[in-house]
This record gives structure tokens, C-alpha cells and sequence, in this order.
């Protein structure tokens, strides 16, 4: 039987800063890259397109299982997803996205339908795997688990920034306090769900990144790793 693949498990809430930190630490391994949360949106996204009821479990679960999307890098290095063959990754980062993932992400079905996919990322040299329950559930025998956290109010700011130049249609004020809303209804939602809630596994290294630097978390994740193995 072959040895089993490395498996870097990032967990944490939205905003924490999971997306940069696991690509950045997977760059410098030379690992592949899950980005779970995108397949989530990519459900939500889909049903968006068919005029899919959020409430419809059964056609969300179906969607779930049968997402024809393709991930890769245009030549400038900028994602590429493409949904049914058709370019989506802009509609994906958006909040709206975010908010309709959160919502499909508490179905058990649509869950169910995505673990396999997941599962299957882990090839060698190595994955690194960023989400909600990578630790908890997807890769529950990864060597190295993280939970990676910020205080709510670091990580609306973040979403603020990133969202300043772009998504704004009233004040710069009202902008923040929606974020700061957006950011405390998907924590509740992510971690009061029945299924696969949003919690540090027992054997997870907890990372509050509130006051740290992406280097510098980058740096404690290399370094734990190279602890580990
Ligand atoms: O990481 P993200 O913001 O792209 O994730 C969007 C939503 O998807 C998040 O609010 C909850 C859900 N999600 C999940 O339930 N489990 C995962 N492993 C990843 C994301």
C-alpha cells in the first residue's frame, strides 16, 4: 500500500486569512491546493444560474454532485475556475457568493456529495487543504491541523479593505457595518450548523493571526511543519 499523502489541514473563520496563507504556504512547498470553500460556492453559484430555491435540498444535493468545474492559472498567475466551461471566478469571490455557500454548506446532502471530490486533491507531493472542517472531517488524519483565527472586528476590517474600491454604493461607514454584519451572520451560521460546524479540531494548533503579519504566519505554519515531520 502506498504511504499516505501530507495533508497541511487550515481551518478557521471567514476572513481569518485562510485563502492567502494556504496558497502562500503550498507556493513554497511545491504542494497542491484545496480551496473548499470555492466548491461550496460553486454549488451556490450554480443554483443562482438555474433559479434554484436555497430551500430545494434534493436539486442542490444533485448540483453537488454533479459540478462540472475545472480549476487552473491564467499566465498571470490570477485564478481561473470555470463552471460547466464557462469562466466564473469573479462571480465566486463576491459576498453574495459567500453568503449563498455558507447557506448551501449546511445541507448534509450537499456536503455528503463533495467529500470524495475533496478527498481526491490529496496527491503527491502534498495538499494543503483550507476550510471549515478539514481537520474535523475531510483529512481527519493530517499531520498537521491549524486553526487559524482573528478577532471579528480584525476580520470585517480586512473584508473592508479588500471590498472598498470596488463594492461600494453609499458611505464608506455604511459599507463597514454591513461587512461587520455579513461577517458575524456567517460565523453564527458556520458555527451553529448540525453538520461539520466550524471548530478547531482537539489536535488543531491554534493560530490567532489578529496582530500578525501574512509572512508571519506563513512562517509559523513552515515552521510547525518542518516540527512535524
Ligand atoms: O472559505 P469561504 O469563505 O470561501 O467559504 C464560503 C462558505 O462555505 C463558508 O461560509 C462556509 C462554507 N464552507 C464550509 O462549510 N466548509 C468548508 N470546508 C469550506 C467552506
Amino acid at each position: 500500500m502506498s504511504a499516505p499523502v501530507s495533508v497541511i489541514a487550515i481551518d478557521g473563520p471567514s476572513g481569518s486569512g485562510k485563502g492567502t496563507i494556504a496558497r502562500r504556504v503550498a507556493d513554497q512547498l511545491g504542494w497542491h491546493l484545496l480551496d473548499s470553500g470555492a466548491l461550496y460556492r460553486l454549488v451556490g453559484l450554480a443554483a443562482y444560474q438555474r433559479g434554484v430555491d436555497l430551500g430545494d435540498h434534493p436539486t442542490l444535493t444533485k448540483i453537488a454532485a454533479h459540478l462540472d468545474v475545472s480549476f487552473g492559472m491564467d499566465a498571470s498567475g490570477h485564478e481561473q475556475i470555470q463552471l460547466a466551461g464557462e469562466e466564473i471566478s469573479g462571480d465566486l469571490r463576491t459576498e453574495a457568493a459567500g453568503e449563498r455557500a455558507s447557506v448551501v454548506a449546511a445541507i448534509p446532502g450537499v456536503r455528503a456529495a463533495l467529500l470524495e471530490r475533496q478527498r481526491r486533491f490529496a496527491q503527491p507531493p502534498g495538499l494543503v487543504a483550507d476550510g471549515r472542517d478539514m481537520g474535523t472531517v475531510v483529512f481527519p488524519a493530517a499531520p498537521l491541523k491549524i486553526y487559524l483565527t482573528a478577532t471579528a472586528e480584525e476580520r470585517a476590517l480586512r473584508r473592508y479593505n479588500q471590498l472598498k474600491d470596488k463594492e461600494v454604493d453609499g458611505s464608506l461607514a455604511a459599507l463597514f457595518a454591513q461587512v461587520a454584519r455579513d461577517v458575524a451572520e456567517r460565523d453564527h451560521r458556520d458555527l451553529n450548523r448540525a453538520i461539520a460546524p466550524l471548530k478547531p479540531a482537539v489536535d488543531a494548533v491554534i493560530v490567532d493571526s489578529t496582530s500578525m503579519s501574512v509572512d508571519e504566519v506563513v512562517q509559523r505554519v513552515l515552521g510547525l511543519w518542518a516540527e512535524r515531520r
